[in-house]
């Protein structure tokens, strides 16, 4: 099954609430929710009291995308904010299993997120525990970059192994650059969630963006 996460990056943050019911009511699967500190990347967007308050009013599955330095010190707090999946960076500074331990503690998915330049194998001691792998296809810190399609063989490696220690199961989320041109090269190597912030916010009908996105992944997934 796809998923399409409209990233909030790319929304009008003035109106935060009724731009995340309008994609939800056009078949959004999940928020994405994109936290950076200024630090680990070069961009500083919103936290945790905007999480509390969207969650509160706006009934959907948030996926906490975090780009930030001390992930671990934050996981509780963003839990109680209303997240239902944290993805932190495994070059954070973080401990990668403490961390994964900490978000399943709160009882919400997990996931481990990979920079362009670190390796799928980085992530295979810890497949076994995490419900998604987030392979970024630009560097984290803002929306509307050019898709990288040289990730591709990553996003292989990653399922291939997968499959192998039996967790058919993982979701492999892309982020950055995915629109209904692009979709498709992500959704054949193997990944099965797809965010996409300006694809889906820039246009006036979000629900014929998600559709059309939803479409091209389909036709070419292999899951
Ligand atoms: C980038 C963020 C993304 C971003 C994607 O660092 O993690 O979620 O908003 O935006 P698009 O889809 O416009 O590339
Ligand atoms: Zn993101």
């Amino acid at each position: 099954m796809s998923r399409i996460c409209p990233s909030v990056l790319s929304a009008d943050f003035s109106a935060l609430g009724d731009e995340c019911r309008d994609v939800i009511a056009g078949g959004a699967d999940w928020i994405h929710y994109d936290v950076m500190d200024g630090v680990f990347v070069p961009n500083i967007s919103i936290g945790i009291p905007v999480l509390k308050s969207l969650s509160k009013k706006v009934d959907a599955f948030y996926d906490v995308h975090l780009m930030i330095t001390d992930p671990a010190k934050y996981v509780d707090d963003f839990a109680g904010a209303g997240a239902d999946h944290i993805s932190f960076h495994i070059e954070s500074q973080s401990d990668t299993a403490e961390t994964i331990e900490a978000i399943h503690a709160k009882g919400i998915l997990a996931g481990v997120a990979l920079k362009p330049a670190t390796p799928a194998e980085a992530v295979f001691p810890y497949l076994k525990d995490l419900d998604l792998v987030l392979v970024m296809t630009v560097e984290p810190g803002f929306g509307g970059q050019k898709f990288m399609a040289d990730m591709c063989p990553k996003i292989k490696k990653i399922r291939k192994e997968a499959d192998r220690i039996g967790r058919k199961d993982l979701l492999i989320q892309v982020d950055g650059g995915i629109d209904v041109g692009t979709v498709g090269f992500v959704a054949e190597a193997g990944a099965d969630v797809y965010v996409a912030g300006s694809a889906v916010f820039n246009k006036k009908d979000r629900g014929e963006a998600i559709a059309a996105i939803r479409e091209a992944a389909g036709k070419a997934s292999v899951k």
